[in-house]
């Protein structure tokens, strides 16, 4: 089948979310991988938890509480003077270095993101870094109330592109949206990065790994300059 579009997952994978780690680190000095890997691995888990309770809070309240429960783990009250700005980090987050390139190179091709964020944040990251001159559509799971890797948000994809699931490359880092992506049934590149699901720590162990739930990806690469190739040039 021809691939007609990429769809990006975006925390993770377009863009790095450790990017939050120098301000964690200045406002909460010798702490700040701590928090930030805490951080992360709790919102992952509240959208879970959300999805699964049926008591759906958008991704800025679930990122929100998620720091609550990391500030407060580390030792620190979660006062506004420190939680504030390092959510407001969730606006300006880092693109991974190759990112701009690899769009570049995919530039004339439909390119998408679906993505836990709302769609204010995801808009603010987008304009913030640059990268809305190379994706045009944006698909957040907010307006089912779910998130991935409910079916339901990977359901957004085809109406919103006009297209079917086996046209569409998915693309993503997160080891459970690989699978909850290829469950679905799209073709599915795994992003799994040099240095990442190492033994250095328990979050690399945790989150650069392949998960364990009979989904493999098609795709396994390096970076996201490495698309392209996937992609014969006349698709
Ligand atoms: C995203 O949806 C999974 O956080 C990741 O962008």
């Amino acid at each position: 089948m021809t691939i007609r579009a990429l769809v990006f997952d975006a925390y993770g994978t377009l863009y790095d979310v450790q990017s939050v780690l120098a301000k964690a680190e200045a406002l909460c000095p010798g702490k700040g991988e701590l928090i930030s890997e805490v951080w992360r691995l709790k919102q992952l888990e509240y959208t879970w938890l959300r999805s699964l309770m049926l008591e759906y809070e958008d991704f800025w309240e679930v990122s929100r509480a998620a720091l609550n429960f990391a500030l407060r783990a580390a030792g620190i009250e979660p006062n506004p003077a420190i939680r504030e700005p390092l959510l407001n980090n969730y606006l300006h987050l880092d693109p991974y270095p190759e990112a701009r390139v690899a769009l570049s190179a995919l530039d004339g091709r439909k390119l998408a993101i679906l993505s836990n964020g709302t769609p204010r944040m995801l808009q603010a990251l987008l304009s913030n870094s640059g990268l809305d001159r190379w994706i045009d559509t944006l698909i957040s799971v907010d307006s089912v109330r779910a998130y991935k890797p409910h079916p339901s948000c990977y359901g957004l994809v085809e109406p919103a592109l006009g297209l079917a699931r086996t046209e569409v490359l998915f693309v993503s880092s997160n080891g459970f949206d690989v699978g909850g992506a290829k469950s679905f049934g799209f073709e599915v590149a795994w992003v799994r990065r040099a240095g990442a699901g190492g033994h250095q720590s328990m979050f690399g162990m945790l989150r650069g790994r392949a998960e364990e739930l009979g989904h493999a990806p098609d795709h396994t690469i390096s970076a996201l300059t490495d698309l392209p190739g996937l992609l014969p040039s006349s698709q």
